[in-house]
């Protein structure tokens, strides 16, 4: 569905909330504690490696704490999750991670307040991306980073997949509507539900630039060796971008 009709509908904030909090277990079970590959060889990394330097990192929906922990093991620095998820904030209590309930878009943090923010694989879904970038630029101060971690969009658009032609004998990728920002619940495994909010780059660019934050690195990676071994179309999808990293100064 078009983005702007589905932030029209009565209560769609709601909704992708209660989605979270209900599949949060679905989350854990197959993302956290080394269950998927792609966080263990690039995501977390990835994102520990941007962080050199931090006096304190704020993790904005931080989830059960997994990229914390990372952060605070490898570099010693502290680490506060904010997460609106009821049971994503009770796992990381249980795993003794500091966290406090909130949301992107209305950060219980003071003004100018944090040296770096981390942002893993959340804004792609959330629905009010100029309101979250614009909390992430309030309590960053003057010189501070963020790092952004997304699904690449150009991968994540409704309709993009890998596609087989047994008559053609060829495998390609179907890229779907690029341009078009769209919301979708999509059935991720059986019984579980997700929200998904896709938007070209430009939208993220131009949000990012609009609330202060000015770009100094826009990595586009290639997917880790370890995941790619596992797929049978490895060597197109060695090609594609699934991860897109972006490091952000605070005006
Ligand atoms: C894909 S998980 C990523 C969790 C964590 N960043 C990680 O990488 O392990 C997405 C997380 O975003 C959270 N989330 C959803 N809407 C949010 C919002 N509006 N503000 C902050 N977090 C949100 C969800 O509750 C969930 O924990």
């Amino acid at each position: 569905m078009n983005l702007d009709e589905f932030r029209a509908m009565p209560d769609a904030t709601k909704m992708v909330r209660d989605l979270w909090e209900s599949h949060a277990g679905w989350w854990h079970e197959h993302f956290t504690e080394g269950a998927d590959i792609e966080y263990v060889e690039q995501i977390i990394p990835a994102v520990v490696e941007r962080c050199h330097g931090a006096r304190f990192v704020l993790d904005v929906g931080g989830g059960e704490g997994q990229v914390a922990r990372a952060i605070t093991a490898a570099l010693g620095v502290d680490v506060l999750v904010v997460e609106p998820s009821e049971a994503q904030v009770r796992r990381a209590r249980a795993l003794r991670t500091p966290v406090v309930r909130g949301a992107a878009e209305a950060l219980p943090i003071a003004s100018a307040s944090v040296d770096t923010v981390t942002v893993v694989l959340v804004l792609e879904h959330v629905l009010d991306l100029e309101g979250a970038l614009s909390e992430i630029a309030r309590v960053l101060e003057p010189g501070g980073r963020l790092v952004l971690a997304l699904n690449h969009p150009l991968i994540q658009v409704p309709d993009s997949g890998l596609v087989e032609d047994v008559e053609l004998g060829e495998t390609y990728w179907r890229f779907g509507h690029y341009l078009r920002e769209d919301a979708t619940v999509e059935e991720v495994a059986a019984g579980v539900y997700i929200p998904f909010v896709h938007r070209p780059l430009s939208s993220y660019l131009s949000a990012a630039l609009a609330a202060g934050l000015d770009l100094r690195e826009f990595s586009e990676l290639a997917p880790p060796a370890g995941w790619l071994a596992q797929q049978a179309a490895g060597a197109l999808l060695a090609t594609l971008p699934r991860l897109l990293v972006t490091v952000w100064e605070r005006r």
